[in-house]
């Protein structure tokens, strides 16, 4: 039976310790990457939710060996490039995973075509078509560069790409097209995003060269010629999932909880950095290495949170968190306001309408600009959230799970449509939220 709709009620303080799931973008990249190699790849802690398995599927359909092994074990039997998928590619509700993949293979001489649901239909591939284009790839899609497409590969040359928006996708689709190129591929950032593409690269046997150049802007150069060889790869936890159990402790009186192996990547930790700031009670311990990145233990404690001005230029480290950063400013003191945020209108949904609708149901003060979010946090006259509401989340993962948590503080049960989606990024959300405490019900 599908569930329709899932219910958050108010209950007593989450206690407990968790383990967040395996980070989506390090999964989806893991998967590529092992199949553009020549040779055996192991992925320990995979995230095995729907969007990564999508692009197992596709590389299987790739000509990549696929195998699951255990829970978040995989091996990857690369072919060191791709052969001419024999069907359409269903890449479902992940852009990270189309996008990526787009730029593998636009480096091999063949045709494939892509697909995915009504949300990833609807969002735009232009972004990562046009410097494809320039490299010297060709396609025919949907009006406004939309799925379904069909793009013809082989023959790139070397391109120098100035990314118009800050997108790791972008940036990852343009290095992986460069894989195979001619002469190689230059990206340049006038803002650091995410960086998972330049670190897996290097640990398949690329070379990838970052030049600082200012603060935040950044020039990756990818050698030409390079070979990738198959290698081991440790999942850390996901910390854009990490936020939602964090964030319900941080609103919920009489919670401690602890997610275990968090991902601290410093191009991914903006909501930490600005939940400190709004004087959340967070410890950090046992920081430790894995797989080329740096882990730990993250604890949230309930806390009085203050309502901050977020500076514009940490959205790329936390673009996928505003969502939940609004529900804890839904419960801080005094206004929190989100500036720079426009690229949240282009992800599975329009993110910022979105809160901006469900926040406001649940009676919180919203104000909503073309790139900016702003909620006045109820604590201000001591009245609290009132909840009552049920959320359309327009089949979007995070705005479930954020409204979620939000019914957990609230006076009145919240409600989600669309609950099945959450299994997009974060499979064990429903049992690892009631297992800290949490009451959220069918
Ligand atoms: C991702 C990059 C971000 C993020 C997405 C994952 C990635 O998208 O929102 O969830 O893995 O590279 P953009 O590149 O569009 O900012």
């Amino acid at each position: 039976m599908t569930v329709t709709q899932l219910v958050a009620k108010r209950a007593g303080g989450l206690t407990g310790t968790v383990r967040a799931p395996g980070d989506k973008s390090i999964s989806h990249r893991a998967l590529i990457l092992g199949a553009l190699a020549q040779g055996l790849t192991e992925v320990e802690g995979l995230l095995e939710g729907e969007d990564v398995k999508r692009t197992a599927q596709a590389m299987a359909a790739f000509g990549a060996g696929v195998e699951r092994l255990g829970e978040g074990h995989w091996r990857i039997e690369g072919k060191g490039g791709f052969a001419e998928p024999a069907d359409v590619v269903d890449c479902g509700n992940a852009g990270t995973g189309v996008r990526l993949i787009m730029g593998a293979a636009a480096g091999f001489d063949m045709a494939a075509t892509f697909t995915g649901d009504a949300s990833l239909r609807g969002r735009p591939m232009n972004r990562v078509l046009k410097p494809l284009g320039e490299m010297g790839a060709s396609w025919i899609c949907r009006a406004g560069g939309r799925l379904p497409l069909t793009l013809k590969g082989g023959g790139l040359k070397h391109i120098s790409y100035v990314l118009p928006e800050p997108s790791a996708q972008v940036k990852s689709a343009v290095l992986l097209a460069g894989l195979h190129a001619e002469g190689g591929a230059e990206v340049i950032e006038p803002e650091a995003t995410r960086d998972h593409t330049e670190r897996m690269l290097r640990a398949f046997g690329a070379q990838v060269d970052v030049h600082e150049e200012a603060a935040g802007r950044r020039r990756i150069v990818l050698a030409s010629g390079q070979g990738l060889t198959g290698t081991k790869v440790r999942v850390p936890g996901d910390p854009s999932s990490a936020a939602f159990p964090l964030v319900a402790a941080l609103i919920t009186p009489g919670s401690v909880v602890t997610v275990q192996g968090m991902l601290l990547n410093p191009l991914r930790i903006g909501l930490l950095d600005t939940l400190g700031e709004m004087g959340a009670d967070l410890s950090v311990a046992n920081v430790r290495e894995e797989g080329g990145e740096t882990v730990a233990d993250v604890t949230a404690r309930y806390s009085q949170l203050v309502g901050v001005e977020v500076p514009p230029e940490r959205a790329p480290s936390m673009i996928d968190e505003y969502p939940i950063l609004a529900v804890a400013a839904a419960f801080a003191d005094g206004p929190t306001a989100m500036r720079g945020i426009g690229e949240m209108r282009v992800k599975e949904s329009d993110r910022i309408a979105l809160m901006a609708a469900g926040l406001a149901a649940c009676g919180v003060a919203v104000e909503e600009g073309p790139d900016s979010l702003t909620v006045v946090g109820a604590q201000r006259g001591n009245h609290g959230v009132k909840g009552g509401a049920e959320v359309t989340t327009h089949g979007d993962h995070r705005i479930a799970m954020s409204h979620l948590i939000l019914g957990l503080s609230a006076d009145q049960p919240v409600a989600v449509d669309e609950p099945g989606m959450i299994a997009t990024s974060f499979p064990e959300f429903l049992g690892l939220m009631r297992g800290l405490g949490a009451e959220i019900e069918e």
